[in-house]
């Protein structure tokens, strides 16, 4: 492989690739799409469908201790007021008047931009009449004039996009003296004073912005022939509260005792105020859930650790190296009153490094929530204290989406590669590990004109199609074939050629990353699939 590297616009490399070859659409974009919508072409149907199966697999197929579970989308609406969406589960919202565009208050980001003076600027000279120039540290020859306010929307460069706009203000009100250090916040801080003055990042112009107000993101729907109150329901934010909401149930079927824990996997869906960034932030999309139930008194930080570790080495297992991750934990201001920790596992992502996977040490508090709202008791019976008590819960959360984001990016890559006539050209790879690659193996005939050499060929795809995701290709140079298979990820490419047929039945094995190729017979393909497909 030569000089490997990753452009520098790998958001859009990436999302040009989705489209071209059939991983991700815009959804009904016959229609011109829907924002925050998404479709999975072919490739992206099987990609998702396989890390959704090596999770499954391993967190609840491979355990013991954990079971899985299929709940449904609406709930009783009471499971809602219960788990605290219906009152808290909101997001601040801006509204830009003029525009119409909305804005996350906390997305947004404002600084006031002022200069350093020797004098202070008389009031009629103020671009801001309001705020009088200050003497900076009481030194007589220094002050602090404002000139106005910039903003920008949160981005890997909203930084440098705030001391741009700052540079340029100064310009554009011709004034002298030195620009002084930007103090940036989001707009859940912005003053009554402040948010007058603060340009709307539509127009560029101030005075537009509304203050912050909460927007439930929750989907309404009414389930029935009324549509009154009595029939509002909601499509389920997350899938966490299926399983608190089923906790008894699984309980009572006996199969289960503590420590256990309940999974799923599921659509969820929220009315994001800003869906961006492709698939990373939608608003359907997947997610993989699992609720570990403790005994009270158990040491809830090793178990909390045990599953980020847990979560770290199963990211490892799907191919997301090390070095792209990263763990942030929840300052204890900022948790809920009733968590005793969260970690997140970060994924840097070409726009910035952002949450993957939440792990949340949660207490008792959504069976507690439960028992009350509905008078079930959620409790667990103690052999050993003789005691019934509410277990408490580690939630490890994922979203498929994010995953799948995470891997094509991880995994995305350009080198350069011989051509037929041995010269170097570009070519674009997807380093799959084979454990989620949409396709594990390719089956060439090296040409596709001589019978015998295409009937085994396609024999040898017949039997490998009943195992595993395969793919027949006879048309074109075979460099030209192998280079397909390289840009959708297909770990191996195998090509029957005359020798195959002529002497020992034995083909190329060409191997997507090293571009190695060996031969091996049919029995060694499958021994290698059987161990790097699990
Ligand atoms: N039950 C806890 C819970 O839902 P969360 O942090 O809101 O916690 C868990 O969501 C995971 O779901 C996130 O770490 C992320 O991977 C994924 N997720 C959340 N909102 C998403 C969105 N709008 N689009 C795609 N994935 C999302």
């Amino acid at each position: 492989m030569a000089n490997p590297s990753k452009p520098p616009d790998l958001m859009e490399a990436i999302v040009s690739l989705c489209k071209r070859r059939g991983f991700v659409f815009p959804s009904s974009e016959i229609y011109g799409g829907l924002n925050g919508f998404f479709d999975y072409g072919p490739l992206g149907a099987e990609l998702k469908k396989n890390i959704r199966d090596c999770w499954w697999n391993d967190m609840v197929r491979r355990r013991d201790d954990i079971v899985g579970i299929e709940s449904s989308i609406i709930m009783h609406p009471r499971v809602w007021q219960a788990s605290g969406h219906v009152a808290g589960f909101t997001d601040p919202m801006v509204d830009c008047k003029v525009s119409k565009q909305r804005y996350r208050a906390d997305q947004l980001f404002w600084a006031c931009v002022s200069v350093e003076v020797d004098q202070p600027t008389p009031i009629g000279e103020l671009p801001l009449p309001e705020f009088p120039s200050v003497s900076l540290g009481g030194n007589p020859e220094k002050f602090s004039t404002i000139i106005g306010y910039v903003s920008a929307i949160e981005s890997e460069r909203t930084n440098e996009e705030l001391h741009e706009k700052a540079e340029s203000l100064k310009r554009k009100r011709s004034f002298r003296g030195i620009l002084r250090p930007l103090t940036i916040n989001d707009f859940t801080v912005a003053s009554e004073r402040d948010i007058p003055h603060i340009p709307s990042p539509a127009t560029g112009e101030p005075g537009s912005l509304t203050p912050p107000r909460a927007f439930n993101m929750m989907f309404e729907t009414y389930v029935g022939a009324l549509r009154d109150d009595s029939a509002l329901s909601y499509l389920r934010p997350e899938t966490a509260q299926g399983m608190f909401a089923d906790f008894k149930a699984v309980v009572d079927t006996g199969r289960v005792k503590l420590p256990f824990g309940i999974a799923q996997i599921g659509k969820s869906f929220r009315n994001e105020i800003t869906p961006r960034n492709f698939i990373f932030r939608s608003r359907e999309f997947e997610q993989m859930e699992m609720e570990y139930f403790i005994h009270e008194d158990a040491d809830w930080a090793t178990c909390h650790r045990e599953w980020i570790d847990w979560c770290l080495g199963w990211l490892a297992s799907i191919g997301i190296p090390k070095s792209h991750l990263s763990e942030y934990n929840h300052p204890k201001e900022k948790l809920a009153f009733y968590s005793k920790g969260t970690t997140d596992i970060m994924f840097r992502y070409p726009f910035g490094v952002q949450e993957l996977w939440g792990i949340a040490a949660r207490g008792n508090y959504d069976l507690t929530q439960h028992a009350n709202a509905s008078g079930v008791p959620q409790m667990i019976f103690d052999e050993a204290t003789k005691k019934r008590f509410t277990p408490h819960v580690i939630e490890p959360a994922v979203g498929v989406d994010r995953i799948f984001l995470a891997v094509l990016c991880a995994g995305y890559a350009e080198d350069e590669a011989p051509d037929e006539k041995g010269r170097l050209e570009k070519r674009t790879v997807l380093h799959f590990s084979p454990r989620i690659a949409p396709v594990k193996v390719a089956v060439l005939p090296l040409v596709k004109n001589k019978p015998e050499l295409v009937k085994r060929a396609e024999e040898l795809h017949a039997r490998l199609k009943r195992r595993y995701a395969v793919f027949y290709d006879e048309g074109g140079a075979i460099g030209r074939r192998y280079r397909r298979q390289d840009e959708i990820g297909t770990p191996w490419c195998v090509t029957i050629d005359f020798e195959t047929i002529e002497k020992d039945g034995t083909f190329t094995l060409r191997e997507r990353d090293s571009m190695a190729q060996k031969r091996i017979n049919e029995a060694e393909l499958f021994a290698l699939l059987e161990k790097e497909v699990y």
